[in-house]
Parts: structure tokens; C-alpha cells; sequence
């Protein structure tokens, strides 16, 4: 969480800096700052709030800088403030930190015992204070950074740039994600692709105990201690994400916009293999052999992600009857999971970054399972530790809140569920062409439910007022539940609970009274009457019903609303259940006047455990 930026080269610094903050704020927007050189040395603005605010206090027309850091933060230690916003500058040392330093604690009771003052509550402010002091005893910049990172316990990305060298911007990574960009002449930093995408497409991921000295000329990528150059060159990847695939493009909020974005990130998804095609296996190098081999799938995520596991295992399970467990992945880290030589291991995750889920994969490779990633950002951490990488196509997705990202990572999940199920001869070539073209109708059936997004703009204004809600569904719809309620308590801090529709009888139903709206999934599948018999035992204890349904027949004395949705393969039903209810989220959070990109305390991309 928290997100740097810098630049070096022949342009203004300023509005890159400023601009590359604004495209990371979904990653922390309690305060920010800059610093750049002028003629006298090391200018620095900050302030608490958002960019906006920064940019208020940034005198205009900008003062002409070539080089600069920046940060927008999402605050761990000592609360919002100017004083706690970064960048920290000791000594002519200034830095931009995203991550925890764990052992500040001791780092600042000794430098405060040799003599350094400290000005704020940071853990960020010991590494200025380290490289200063460090300067102070002799050493000269490179070696007193280098010096100064290898105290450091924790996590990092850090910017740095000092007075003393002007013409050089230095980047470390360990644990925090870090992407350089190269341009002609220039080059940057951020912690997200997204931050340089106006700027250039040619992006190098910075790797765990590497620092970089960069200038406008080159950038040279050492490991910490040593002096030489690392000695493997890294490889430049070229993104196909434009800068427009970062911009709200007339949408209000980029969440809506990434809502509409779903059937082209779901149809880009599929596109890759959508004949479930020796492709597939060839690119996740997947054989006959181990295919056959494998005789259990866990699954870790976080969060929206881990909601796409739940979908994924019904999927695997019901198809290739492998079977599945899924975990959240803080959870599967410590558990001390049990892993054999025929144990398929996938982690979910948007942003491949996500410290707990990145924790899970190096247990599960480490206990000897083979990995493999469903990932949607090319050269993520994720995905260049795994052994195998199924791309998600959703493009970047910026609102705090994940959809398309969702859709997409179901998508992925189905593809793999179905070429699973046909190497393993639980499919035939015929079966799996019948599937495959109901799989490939979903983008289309995804389009139809955007349709309704004036009816539930409706919907919600009669449902703003409501302080808890329940989601029920079944089956494949009861990760679709546990989503519902997730989105609407994140951008509009209403209290949600997704239940199984057959468990709410053993305890949660005790809640249920006039002011509850329950919102049931009820596609018609093998489920349909069950959840008609939970609806029912909801509207008996006077509960406001909104059911979404492909059958709206069944409901016309049995519900109070009725969103109606396309039919769809059962098991596929959740990309069209989703919809609706990221849409019902969104409009209550705008009516309520939630800030629906950057609701309170959350951040987009979770770097710490
Ligand atoms: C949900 O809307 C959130 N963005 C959050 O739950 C997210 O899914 C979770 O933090 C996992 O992120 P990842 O997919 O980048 O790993």
C-alpha cells in the first residue's frame, strides 16, 4: 500500500510526478508529497489528504526540475499528517518508502543515542536518518545507502535521491513491488505499471535484494552489496496496456467503468484458448503426464479473489473431479498445509502483489507442489515466481473495489476446469464443444445485465437507508453471496454478510426482520427449489426480498424485487448473478456519497501481512 514515483531525464519532473501520483492513489490517499532538485538543492511539498490537495500547494507554473520522487501514502505507522507524509529528508537525503520497516524500533533508539533528531512517527524516517548518518561517518552516498538497506528488516520499495548527487536516482526493492519504466532519454519509477503507462510501455521489474543507480543516460541494476552490475541481464517487457486503459473515459468512477469493461475483459480472457486447445497446456506446460498425475488442487486468495477460488473449486470439482480445498491465503500460510508431489497449488490474485497470497505460493513450492498463477499483471511478483501463469486479460484495473478482474479470474478458472477435465478423460471432444460455446456466450450475457443498470440505480435509492443486508445463494452463487456483500461493505460501509442459503437457518437467521433486505441468488439449476424454500423463510420473518433470477415467474408473490437476468450454463450463472450485484453496491455507494474509488482505510493492492 502506499505508492512512489520518480523520474529522471529531459523533461519537467513535476506534472509526471503529480501525474503518476494521481494513477497510484488507489493504492493509498491519506497524504502525499514530492521532492525534486532545484538550483538549491532538494525542494520538497507535502501534505495530508489527496493529490489534489498536493497540488493546491506545489507552486504554479512548476519551477523547472529534471529530476524528483514521490509518494501518496496509506498510513501504517503515526497517523496522516504532513509530518508523517513522505518523502523524509535527513541530512540532504530524501526517500520514498512503500512497505514496514520491522525493526525501526531499534534502529531509531540507537541513532537517537548517536546523536540524530527525528521529526516524525514514521518507520520510513530511519532510512534518511541511516543514510545520513552513514554519510556523516565517511561513507560516500552509494555505499551508505547499501549499507543503510542492509539494517533494514521488513518490506521496501524505496525511492531515493540526495542533494550531494542530484543527477542520480536510486531504487531498492525487497518484498514491495517496484517497476522501472524506460523512455528515450528518461527513465521512471513506480510501484504500478498504471503510474508510467503515458509515458512509456517498456517496463523492468526490479527483483527482491536488487538496487538500481539510475540516471538520464542508463539504469544499472546491482544486488545489495555489490558493486559490480547483476550479472544476468533482465528483460524488458513490453506492455499492450494503453494510457487510456488507466482513464476514466467519461465514466464518473472508474469502478463503473471497469463494471462495463467486464464482457471485453471476460471475451479477452477466453479469447487466448477459448478451444481449450493444446495451447493451454503447451503455454501452462501442463502434460498428459502430470495432468493425469495430479490428484489434488489448493487454491489460495484474498479477498474478491478468494471469491473466485470458491467459484473455481465447484468448477474443477464438478468437471475434472479433482478434488479442490481453498484457503484464504493469510490463513494457509501458517497452517502448515499438506502438500505432496501430486499437489497442484494456484494462487488468484489481480495484482500479483498481494503479500499474503505471494506468502502462500513460496509454502506451497517450497513443501515441493507445483504452482501455477492466475494473474492479471504481466511480470507481477506472482507470476514470476510460479512455475505456471494463466493470464487474466482485464487490463489494469484501478478502483479499490475488484469486478472485472473477478469476472476475468472465473473466466480463467472455467478454461482451466474444462481443458482439465478433457486431458483427463472426463470429457469428451463433442462435450467439451458444447460447453466451450456456452462458456463463449458469456461475454455477450454480461453486455445484456449491464442494461439494467438504470433499474438497479433504482433498486438502491430505496435501499440506502438499510444498515445491514444479507446475500444468500447456492451452490456455484454462494461465493457470489460472499462478493455481494463484500462490495457493498467496502465502498458503502453498510454491514453485509454472505451466507449459504441452507446454513442461515442454523444461526443467522435470528437477524432477519423488517429493516433486513436479504438479496437471494436464484438462477434456475439443480438448486432452484431449495432457494425458493430459504425465500420463503426469509419472507416469513418480514424481510425485504430482492431476488435475482433468470426464472421471474416463480417470484411474483414471493418477492418484493426482482432483478431478471439472462439464463446461463448453471455453472457458469455467477458471471451473470455478479452483475447485478456490483452494480447495487456502486449505486447505493454513489447515492450515499461514498467516495467509490477510495473507500476509507482500503487500499487496492494489500503489500503487507
Ligand atoms: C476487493 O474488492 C478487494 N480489491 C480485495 O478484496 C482484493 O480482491 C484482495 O485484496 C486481493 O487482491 P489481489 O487479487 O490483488 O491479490
Amino acid at each position: 500500500m502506499c505508492g512512489i514515483v520518480g523520474y529522471i531525464g529531459h523533461q519537467n519532473a513535476l506534472p509526471i510526478l503529480i501525474g503518476g501520483l494521481k494513477r497510484l492513489e488507489y493504492r493509498g490517499y491519506d497524504s502525499s508529497g514530492i521532492a525534486y532538485k532545484n538550483g538549491n538543492g532538494i525542494e520538497i511539498y507535502k501534505t495530508k489528504g489527496r493529490i489534489r490537495e498536493l497540488e493546491e500547494i506545489v507552486p504554479f507554473p512548476y519551477e523547472d526540475a529534471n529530476v524528483g520522487i514521490g509518494h501518496t501514502r496509506w498510513a501504517t505507522h503515526g497517523a496522516p499528517s504532513t509530518t508523517n507524509a513522505h518523502p523524509h529528508c535527513v541530512g540532504g537525503v530524501a526517500v520514498v518508502h512503500n512497505g514496514i520497516i520491522e525493526n525501526y524500533r531499534e534502529i531509531k533508539s540507537r541513532l537517537i543515542a548517536e546523536g540524530q533528531t527525528f521529526n516524525s512517527e514514521t518507520d520510513t524516517e530511519v532510512v534518511p536518518q541511516l543514510i545520513s548518518w552513514n554519510m556523516k561517518r565517511g561513507l560516500p552516498l552509494y555505499e551508505s545507502i547499501v549499507e543503510s538497506i542492509s539494517t533494514l528488516k521488513g518490506s521496501f520499495a524505496l525511492g531515493i535521491m540526495s542533494e550531494s548527487d542530484p543527477a542520480i536516482l536510486y531504487a531498492a526493492k525487497k518484498g514491495s513491488p517496484l517497476v522501472i519504466g524506460y523512455g528515450e532519454g528518461e527513465f521512471f519509477f513506480a510501484s504500478d505499471i498504471p503510474a508510467m503507462l503515458s509515458h512509456t510501455k517498456r517496463f523492468l521489474f526490479l527483483q527482491d535484494g536488487q538496487i538500481c543507480t539510475i540516471t538520464a543516460a542508463k539504469v544499472d541494476i546491482h544486488s545489495f552489496g555489490q558493486h559490480e552490475p547483476a550479472e544476468k541481464e533482465q528483460s524488458i517487457v513490453e506492455v499492450d496496456w494503453t494510457a487510456a486503459m488507466a482513464e476514466k473515459d467519461g465514466y464518473p468512477h472508474f469502478m463503473l467503468k471497469e463494471i462495463h469493461e467486464q464482457r471485453r475483459a471476460v471475451e479477452d480472457t477466453l479469447k487466448e484458448w477459448n478451444d481449450c486447445s493444446e495451447k493451454l497446456f503447451e503455454d501452462l506446460k501442463l502434460t498428459l503426464k502430470n495432468t493425469f498425475g495430479l490428484r489434488r488442487i489448493h487454491i489460495a486468495a484474498c479477498g474478491t479473489s478468494y471469491h473466485a477460488a470458491l467459484v473455481g473449486r465447484y468448477v474443477i470439482e464438478e468437471l475434472a473431479r479433482i478434488p479442490v480445498s481453498v484457503e484464504i491465503a493469510s490463513e494457509y500460510r501458517y497452517m502448515k498445509p499438506i502438500i505432496e508431489h501430486d499437489t497442484l497449488f494456484i494462487s488468484i490474485t489481480q495484482s500479483g502483489e498481494t503479500a499474503d497470497t505471494l506468502a502462500a505460493q513460496r509454502e506451497a513450492k517450497c513443501k515441493g507442489a507445483r504452482t501455477l498463477t492466475i494473474c492479471n499483471v504481466v511480470g507481477s511478483t506472482a507470476s514470476r515466481e510460479a512455475d505456471l501463469v494463466l493470464y487474466t486479460r482485464a487490463g489494469p484495473e484501478i478502483g479499490v473495489a475488484s469486478t472485472k478482474t473477478f469476472t476475468s479470474q472465473m473466466a480463467a478458472l472455467c478454461l482451466l476446469a474444462s481443458g482439465l477435465a478433457l486431458k483427463r478423460g472426463r470429457l469428451m471432444n463433442g462435450e467439451l464443444k458444447v460447453l466451450m460455446s456456452q462458456l463463449l456466450k458469456i461475454p455477450e450475457l454480461i453486455e445484456k445485465v449491464m442494461k439494467k443498470s438504470g433499474e438497479i440505480e433504482a433498486l438502491a435509492a430505496t435501499l440506502i437507508n438499510a444498515r445491514d443486508f444479507l446475500y444468500l445463494g447456492r451452490g456455484v452463487n454462494y461465493p457470489i453471496a460472499l462478493e455481494g456483500a463484500l462490495k457493498l461493505k467496502e465502498i458503502s460501509y453498510i454491514h453485509a454478510e454472505g451466507y449459504p442459503a441452507g446454513e442461515m437457518k442454523h444461526g443467522s437467521i435470528a437477524l432477519i426482520d423488517e429493516a433486513m433486505p436479504v438479496v437471494a441468488l436464484a438462477p434456475m439449476n439443480s438448486h432452484f427449489d431449495k432457494i425458493l424454500s430459504n425465500i420463503e423463510e426469509v419472507r416469513a420473518r418480514g424481510a425485504r426480498v430482492i431476488v435475482v433470477t433468470d426464472e421471474p415467474g416463480a417470484f411474483s408473490h414471493k418477492a418484493d424485487d426482482v432483478v431478471v437476468v439472462p439464463s446461463a450454463h448453471p455453472l457458469f450463472s455467477a458471471f451473470v448473478t455478479v452483475v447485478p450485484l456490483q452494480l447495487l453496491a456502486y449505486h447505493i455507494a454513489v447515492l450515499k456519497g461514498c467516495d467509490v474509488d477510495r473507500p476509507r482505510n482500503l487500499a487496492k493492492s494489500v503489500t503487507v501481512e
